[in-house]
């Protein structure tokens, strides 16, 4: 499907984590898993901060982050220098993150979206590119 990923989740997203995990290699995407790996309680921004420094450095072009909701998530990864988190329960905005924002991180609720719309989300933003020419000027200005 694409290049080389980066997920994480906290205890709420664990669930969807696994089945997207699974989902994606079975779809010829290699996944590399940040945890969390258990149902313990933990803090979403450590896990957030990890995968978006990760995919800010260029180890990854593109994360996926999933809480209960997704929000905190990307409240948190998108204080990260060249971040740019979506939080997407829909598949048109899946799809425009990508063409308009140049979004290099999906982020999604566990409590928001049911699995196969997650997967779909999934599917549609990893393969959409960038349009670039004046939304690349307009990302540019968030910098
Ligand atoms: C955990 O209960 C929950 O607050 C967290 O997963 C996330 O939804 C925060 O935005």
């Amino acid at each position: 499907m694409t290049e080389k990923i980066i997920i994480g989740c906290d205890h709420a997203g664990l669930n969807l984590k696994n089945k997207l995990i699974n989902f994606l290699e079975n779809n010829n995407t290699e996944v590399d898993d940040a945890g969390t790996y258990t149902k313990d309680s933990c803090d979403y921004p450590l896990i957030a901060h990890e995968v978006a420094q990760k995919v800010a450095s260029g180890e990854y072009k593109k994360g996926i982050l999933i809480c209960g909701t997704g929000i905190g998530m990307s409240i948190a990864a998108n204080k990260i220098k060249g971040i740019r988190a979506a939080v997407v329960s829909d598949t048109c905005s899946a799809k425009m993150s990508r063409l308009h924002n140049d979004a290099n991180i999906l982020c999604l609720g566990e409590r928001i979206v049911g699995e196969e719309l997650a997967k779909d989300i999934a599917e549609i933003w990893l393969k959409t590119e960038f349009l670039g020419e004046r939304h690349a000027r307009r990302v540019n200005m968030i910098e």
